[in-house]
């Protein structure tokens, strides 16, 4: 079984591989290429759910596609991502909603979006069992207040904000951490001052690994970000194979005589 701690040692070899899967069959792709680390990204609400933003995704949408990743993942470790409003509102709400996936779900452990609102618990979390992946940055749960989804740490003051916040973590118990949409050198100081791996998206080459939404990686996204990267044109062979598929149907091509069979002792139904 792969554990946080196997993460850790690898950060300073090479650099470690996430990538988010929502459902079993992804998964075991995922997991068959070799990819470290699996998130269920709370993405899934964009992904595979048709929201806007991950807001409206709920700690049972979380749930059930976190246990079909774990089901069909052997040697990834899996990230369950926490949604909105599910942790730091409640201490006692936040711990049972993050130890369900790893009790009922099999999760290895959970990522918040964090704040300052977020080192207590996350202290009180790993001393439960429960090993935490924070993520800094930009953290689309703040959708709202942002108003949108723009770089984050631009300035000194918020780039000592995200360093602080990270140092802070670090020493809550947080075994990684997620860097999303902030300037390279930021990204790349924040790796030289903590000793945990960090993991980037949007983040430049300096830290310890890398994350991308599986969808845009490997081109199913109708749009991507600025950042990702599109390995694959898996959009363009669904369409093509589904297109195909109609036409067969249509003129009668599909199903031949071999997609179906006749039974003998049915000859005299009538
Ligand atoms: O929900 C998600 O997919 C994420 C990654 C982009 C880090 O949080």
């Amino acid at each position: 079984m792969p554990t946080v701690r196997d993460v850790r040692a690898k950060a300073g070899e090479e650099p470690i591989t996430m990538l988010t899967a929502y459902d079993a069959p992804t998964a075991a792709i995922v997991d068959e290429a070799g990819v470290d680390i699996i998130l269920v990204g709370d993405s899934l609400g964009n992904t595979s759910m048709g929201y806007e933003t991950t807001l409206p995704v709920t700690v049972d949408d979380m749930a059930r596609h976190t246990g079909a990743v774990a089901r069909a993942t052997e040697d990834a470790l899996v990230v369950a991502d926490m949604p909105f409003l599910s942790v730091g509102v409640d201490e006692a709400a936040s711990l049972e909603n993050a130890g369900r996936m790893l009790q009922e779900e099999d999760a290895h452990a959970v990522k918040l979006e964090c704040g300052p609102h977020t080192v207590e618990l996350t202290e009180k979390m790993v001393q439960l069992g429960i090993p935490v992946m924070a993520h800094l940055g930009l953290t689309p749960q703040h959708v709202n207040q942002y108003g949108g989804y723009p770089r984050q740490g631009t300035d000194q003051e918020a780039a000592e904000r995200i360093l602080e916040l990270a140092e802070a973590h670090e020493e809550a118990g947080a075994f990684s951490l997620v860097l999303e949409h902030v300037p390279s050198n930021l990204a790349g100081e924040v790796t030289e001052a903590i000793d945990i791996p960090t993991i980037g998206i949007g983040a430049g080459p300096d830290c310890d690994g890398q994350v991308l939404v599986v969808d845009d990686a490997v081109g199913l996204s109708e749009w991507t970000p600025s950042f990702s990267k599109q390995f694959g044109n898996v959009r363009a062979e669904m369409e093509s194979a589904i297109g195909a598929y109609v036409s067969a149907v249509e003129s009668g091509e599909f199903p031949a005589e071999k997609h179906g069979h006749e039974e003998s002792t049915l000859d005299d139904l009538y």
